[in-house]
Formats: C-alpha cells, sequence, structure tokens
C-alpha cells in the first residue's frame, strides 16, 4: 500500500509554475489572481489563506477581498466587475460556499470566462464536456495530476465517484471518462451504494460525510482518493473515507490532510499561469 503524497506531487507543480512565472515576469507580464471570501466560514478562510501563501511562493501578485457575510449581490457583481477589467488581474476566484441570500451561479456567471481559474463557468464547463479547454477545475485536475505522477492509469478501469456536485463530483467523472475510464457516478439516492463502490478500481470519495467509505466498500487493491474535510465525533479533521481500516486494502490512497487538498491549489497555480498567458497571447 502506498500513501500518495499531494504535499510533494503539489510542491513540484508548484516549483514548474514559480520557474514559468519568473520567465513571465521577465517579459513583462505579472500573473494576478483576485481571492473573494465572504463572510467567516472558517474551512473557507483555511483554504483562502492557503491560496495566498501559494501565490506567494509562485511569485503571482495575489489580491485577497474579504467582504462581510451581508455583502448584497449587487456589491458582489460590481467587485466581479471591476476585477474582470482590471488588466492586472488575470484570475477570479470567489471562495464557495457564499452566505445564505447571495447567489452563486448569478456570481460564477458574473466571472469573466477568461478569467475562471475555477472553471465553473457555463461556458468552461461546456468546453470541458467536449473536451476542449483551457481551463479544468481545480480539484479534479488536481487528482489527475496526482494519479499521472504515481503512474496510475485509468484507461479501461472501473471508477466509481462518490458525490455529484458540479465543483467535484460531476467535472471528476468527465475527466475519468477522458481518460478512457468506465465512470459511474453514486450519489445520496443511489441504490446498492456499497456494492458499486466494491467494483470500484479507482474510488473518488465527495460526499463530505466524515468517514463514510468503509473498508467493506472497498475492493482489494483499489486506488482511493479522499476528497472530504471533515471532522470526526471529537472535531479532528478527517475524510470521507475511514483511513485507519481502509488503508490496507488499498494499493494506493490519499491521506487527509496532506492528500488532495495542496493538489488543488497547485492546479489552481496552474490556471492562473495559463490565464495569464492567453491574456497576454503567450
Ligand atoms: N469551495 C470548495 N472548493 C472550492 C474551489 O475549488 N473553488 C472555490 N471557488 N470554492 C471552493
Amino acid at each position: 500500500m502506498v500513501i500518495i503524497d499531494g504535499k510533494k506531487v503539489s510542491a513540484e507543480v508548484k516549483q514548474q509554475v514559480a520557474e514559468e512565472t519568473k520567465k513571465l515576469i521577465a517579459q513583462g507580464v505579472a500573473p494576478g489572481l483576485a481571492v473573494i471570501l465572504v463572510g467567516d466560514d472558517p474551512a473557507s478562510r483555511v483554504y483562502v489563506n492557503n491560496k495566498k501563501k501559494a501565490c506567494e511562493l509562485v511569485g503571482f501578485k495575489s489580491v485577497e477581498y474579504k467582504l462581510p457575510a451581508e455583502t448584497t449581490q449587487e456589491e458582489l457583481l460590481s467587485l466581479v466587475q471591476e476585477l474582470n477589467n482590471r488588466k492586472d488581474i488575470n484570475g477570479i476566484l470567489c471562495q464557495l460556499p457564499l452566505p445564505k441570500g447571495l447567489d452563486e451561479n448569478a456570481v460564477i456567471e458574473a466571472i469573466s470566462p477568461l478569467k475562471d481559474v475555477d472553471a465553473f463557468h457555463k461556458q468552461n464547463v461546456g468546453r470541458i464536456m467536449i473536451g476542449d479547454y483551457d481551463f479544468l477545475p481545480c480539484t479534479p485536475a488536481g487528482i489527475m495530476e496526482m494519479l499521472k505522477a504515481y503512474h496510475i492509469s485509468v484507461d479501461g478501469k472501473n471508477c466509481v465517484v462518490i458525490g455529484r456536485s458540479n465543483i467535484v463530483g460531476k467535472p471528476m467523472a468527465m475527466l475519468l471518462l477522458h481518460q478512457n475510464g468506465t465512470v459511474t457516478i453514486c450519489h445520496s439516492h443511489t441504490k446498492n451504494l456499497k456494492e458499486i463502490a466494491k467494483e470500484a478500481d479507482i474510488l473518488v470519495a465527495a460526499v463530505g460525510i466524515p468517514k463514510f467509505v468503509t473498508a467493506d466498500m472497498v475492493k482489494d487493491g483499489a486506488v482511493v482518493i479522499d476528497v472530504g474535510m471533515d471532522r470526526d465525533e471529537e472535531g479532528k479533521l478527517c475524510g470521507d473515507v475511514d483511513f485507519d481500516n481502509v488503508k490496507d486494502k488499498c494499493s494506493f490512497i490519499t491521506p487527509v490532510p496532506g492528500g488532495v487538498g495542496p493538489m488543488t491549489i497547485a492546479t489552481l497555480m496552474k490556471n492562473t499561469l495559463k490565464a495569464a498567458k492567453l491574456q497576454n497571447n503567450l
């Protein structure tokens, strides 16, 4: 059993981005990312801080907007519009979920597709569907990069994704399909979820329920990818996979923390670099 080291792979990706960023800066282009955080969700605050740190590491300019939970839809949309028009900002990310009363879809659609480094805009989602895209969503793309780094082939494998969110589950299924996986998406209405999961060669858990995937749901030798960032009964950080009991059945497994999370951020850096290049015709 191999514990996949997301920190190590993400450090390698960020190193590459840092080297390319140096070259861009020498050509007079300094990549810039704007991150918007509305409200005071503690997990979101941690994610946003990590994104800011990664920007500093790779040499990007980063601008952070911490807005109160009472921010109106109009105020948020006008900030997005302002950032769309700024030449020094290449990527715009609004951390989700937004506080109640704000319309996430409207905010996502307001972000210029050229600056949509999350790849959440419907134009970018549609392009992913047909395989002609500039940006891939950070978490699924980070997972694909991690599989590649460990020489885990998807071709012809039974891939089961648990969770159908727009952020992870749906695009994850699409990227596995692009690599010729045979993909099943399970969700809260799925019958026989355990049996389906147990058929998986590659199992991706993105449900947001602590330790949802138990050892009896995992095939011997499976690759298990844990997208969860949950808290257990004692308030300790854990994933969607019951790691201690599942790990010995796996060929590869990602830990929480130190698995998928760092890869999400590394992909965000890649996307922002790409956005800067595209916007400057490089
Ligand atoms: N919330 C959870 N994951 C993400 C992500 O990748 N991007 C944004 N904007 N919000 C998130």
